[in-house]
């Protein structure tokens, strides 16, 4: 298999008072490259922190990650950071778009912040929103927007720097099954030069993996 993310015993606790929460106990995996890989799991399980550990926006407390052979684990935080700006690319159960901005302003911020040069942007922007079904409301604020559509943009923004791995923490959660499905076909037309990690309960999600990952009770099924 030819994998882009590789992860070695990765171990995560956090503390909360007196009390140590051992959550990830020991993971290994592999997300092959340009393809779908879900991981699922109780309410609870270490999903959103295992997903936030292989995209580095937080360490393990003790493993190795690698991203095309770089190791995540022991980079910078000004490496990090780069990897996440400009290879990476984060989709959040909650949409996070900038309400000041519109949705066509909300893609151009992931491309500004990735060092997409001004005369590319542009076309870029509506490229990512059509592919979104979005093309004709680049204009509107995302109080302008349904629900649907508003995950839609971040979708956009996700994918708008062309990133080699997107993240997805629940991305269909808060929508009804037809607009669900309709993000599913997007992720599928994706996989020809993405690779996707996916965390979610949604089973047509899971349907259209390439590769099921279940987390209990801090290791892999
Ligand atoms: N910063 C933190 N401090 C303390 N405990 C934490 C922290 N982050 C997560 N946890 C604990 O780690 C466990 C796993 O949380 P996580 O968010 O990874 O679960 P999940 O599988 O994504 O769940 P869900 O399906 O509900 O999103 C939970 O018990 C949670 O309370
Ligand atoms: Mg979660």
């Amino acid at each position: 298999m030819d994998s882009i993310i590789t992860a070695k015993d990765i171990r995560r606790s956090f503390i909360v008072g007196e009390n140590t929460i051992e959550v990830l106990k020991g993971i290994s995996l592999e997300i092959p490259r340009n393809a779908i890989t879900v991981l699922r799991g109780r309410s609870g399980s270490g999903k959103t922190t295992l997903m936030n550990i292989l995209g580095a926006l937080d360490p393990p407390t003790s493993g190795q990650v690698f991203l095309d052979g770089e190791e995540l684990t022991s980079a910078s935080e000004a490496r990090s950071s780069e990897l996440r700006r400009t290879q990476l690319g984060f989709i959040f159960q909650s949409v996070a778009l900038v309400g000041m901005m519109s949705a066509s302003e909300n893609v151009d911020f992931a491309l500004r912040i990735a060092g997409v040069p001004a005369q590319e942007r542009a076309e870029r922007v509506h490229e990512c929103l059509s592919l979104v079904g979005l093309g004709n409301k680049g204009a509107h604020m995302p109080q302008e927007l349904s629900g649907g559509e508003q995950q839609r943009v971040a979708i956009a923004r996700a994918l708008a720097h062309r990133p080699k791995v997107i993240f997805a923490d629940e991305p269909t959660a808060e929508l009804d099954s037809l607009t669900g499905l309709q993000v599913v076909k997007i992720f599928q037309e994706m996989r020809e030069h993405t690779t996707m990690v996916i965390a979610t309960h949604d089973e047509a999600v899971a349907a259209a993996a390439d590769q099921v990952y279940e987390i209990e009770d801090g290791v892999l099924k």
